[in-house]
């Protein structure tokens, strides 16, 4: 038994760990993703910093944030003392009723920290749902202006934007498709701007002016007017692992969408609060400011479910006059998720920790970049300050993926897993894009830990070629 300090709950549960489906009832949600009589995961005792402890006292280092969330680390006592006071002030007041200080204080500080473009904040639980607010706002935004006819909305395959079924409509994963597409509206796709395994005969430019011009095409092909919008990761999440597309990509998609009246939305769900060194990515790109930001993640950094939509005041008041939002849920505009909000984007401010991002990024980039010159499997490592991803190849020269039976990705994180390092892996289209980890520690890391991080996922990666079997 460890000597740390034991969760009330964990005392209270004695028994055993037993191996996940073999009791008759209850177990926890990993019983609905895995085969009966797997192991159960360590039980998490406490985390601190980039740091979390399982019950037996064992220390794991998190370098994937978990999943790309736990911006600001473990156990911050701002923010667990803001989410306390506010807990014991008003755990929950109905937007319909009143309004809160939490949620005032929060959309101002919010939206100054986004820049002008974006003053109007519309609060949810996570990012799904923030996704499918902003596609139902921007169906709004249209309508309020006369036009009723556009409502398709246009994402990249492959990409990422939520598990609920409107999201789902807008992600690029074919075997989710498989799976839901009977189900839902599925939207146009067209492809996105990889950088690395370019389809023979482009480089990275022209692959980038042909995904642009694809894009194009498909606005005039789907019917001109009945393209809604077109929503991208400024930066890449599991989908692409961490794709940083061509600047000439990010410049022409604004023109195109500025040409054809469509709406440009990011979802900065992953990339956005500071992790890529910028608050917001257009800010690494600042002839494509999209109309509307969708943040989550990051933003309630792990500490309460928080998920927003940022949006134009004119665009908004457009919606007000003509009837209001035909969108809520019991949570919007929660004053817990607030509070938390508020007290994480205070840390990230006043700590610098978007310049830390900026910098602990580059210095890890820089061991990670060794790394693909030094590892037989290591075929490249993309991303923007702490949001990496370093992708497995069975064939350097080719840039062959491994076989998908072979869960390359999945071996390295569980071989890093063994040593103590959490990295971020799912798999994203059954794998058929290729196997990558996130790399993407917390922002409060420091040069001491990023070594540390760099020094275990070398240690990682050596071990998980020896086991997929490359010399
Ligand atoms: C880019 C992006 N959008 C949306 C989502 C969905 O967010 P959530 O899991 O909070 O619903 C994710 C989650 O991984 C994401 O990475």
């Amino acid at each position: 038994m460890t000597e740390l300090r034991r969760n009330a709950l964990d005392a209270a549960l004695e028994q055993p760990t037993p191996a996940l489906g073999t009791l008759p009832r209850g177990e926890p949600v990993q019983v609905f993703a895995v085969p009966q009589g797997t192991p159960a995961r360590p039980r998490i005792d406490r985390a601190e910093g980039i740091y979390m402890w399982d019950i037996s006292g064992r220390r794991y280092i998190d370098a994937g944030s978990g999943p790309v969330a736990c911006n600001i680390g473990y156990g911050n006592r701002r923010v667990l003392d803001a989410l306390q006071r506010q807990a014991e002030a008003a755990a929950f007041a109905n937007p319909s009723t009143f309004e809160s200080a939490a949620n005032r204080l929060f959309a101002e500080r919010l939206t100054e920290a986004a820049g002008p473009g974006y003053e109007r904040v519309f609060v949810v639980s996570g990012g799904s749902e923030a996704n499918e607010a902003a596609l139902k706002l921007a169906r709004q935004m249209a309508v309020a202006r006369g036009d009723t006819s556009r409502w398709k909305v246009i994402s990249r395959q492959p990409s990422y934007h939520g598990g609920t079924l409107g999201a789902l409509s807008v992600t690029g994963d074919l075997s989710a498709h498989d799976m839901f597409g009977p189900m839902m509206q599925v939207m146009p796709k067209v492809p996105a701007p990889i950088t690395y395994r370019i389809p023979d005969g482009f480089d990275q430019e022209s692959w980038a002016e042909h995904c642009a011009e694809v894009l194009d095409r498909t606005i005039v092909d789907e019917g001109p007017g009945g393209v809604l919008a077109f929503i991208q990761e400024p930066v890449g999440g599991l989908a692409t692992g961490a794709l940083v597309p061509h600047a000439a990509y990010m410049r022409r998609v604004r023109e195109i969408c500025d040409r054809h009246g469509v709406i440009l939305i990011h979802d900065e769900v992953m990339s956005g609060g500071g992790r890529t060194g910028a608050f917001l990515s257009h800010e690494h790109w600042p002839d494509c400011r999209p109309d509307l930001v969708v943040m989550a993640k990051g933003v309630g950094a792990g500490y309460f479910p928080l998920g927003l939509v940022l949006a134009p005041r004119d665009r908004v008041a457009e919606i007000a006059e003509s009837g209001g939002f035909m969108h809520g849920h019991t949570a919007h505009g929660n004053p817990l998720a607030c509070a938390v909000g508020l007290a994480v984007l205070e840390e990230t401010l006043e700590r610098g920790l978007i310049a830390n991002a900026a910098a602990q990024g580059a210095r890890l980039r820089a061991r990670l970049d060794a790394l693909v010159e030094l590892s037989p499997i290591v075929g490249d490592v993309r991303g923007k300050g702490l949001l990496m991803a370093l992708e497995l190849v069975k064939d350097k020269a080719r840039k062959t993926p491994f076989a998908s039976s072979a869960m390359a990705a999945g071996t390295l994180a569980k071989v890093a897993m063994e040593q103590g390092l959490i990295l971020y892996q799912r798999r994203t289209n059954a794998g058929r894009d290729g196997d990558w980890v996130m790399i993407s520690p917390p922002l409060i890391a420091t040069e001491a830990e990023i070594d540390l991080i760099a020094d275990g996922i070398e240690t990682a990666v050596r071990e998980t070629a020896r086991r997929l079997g490359v010399a």
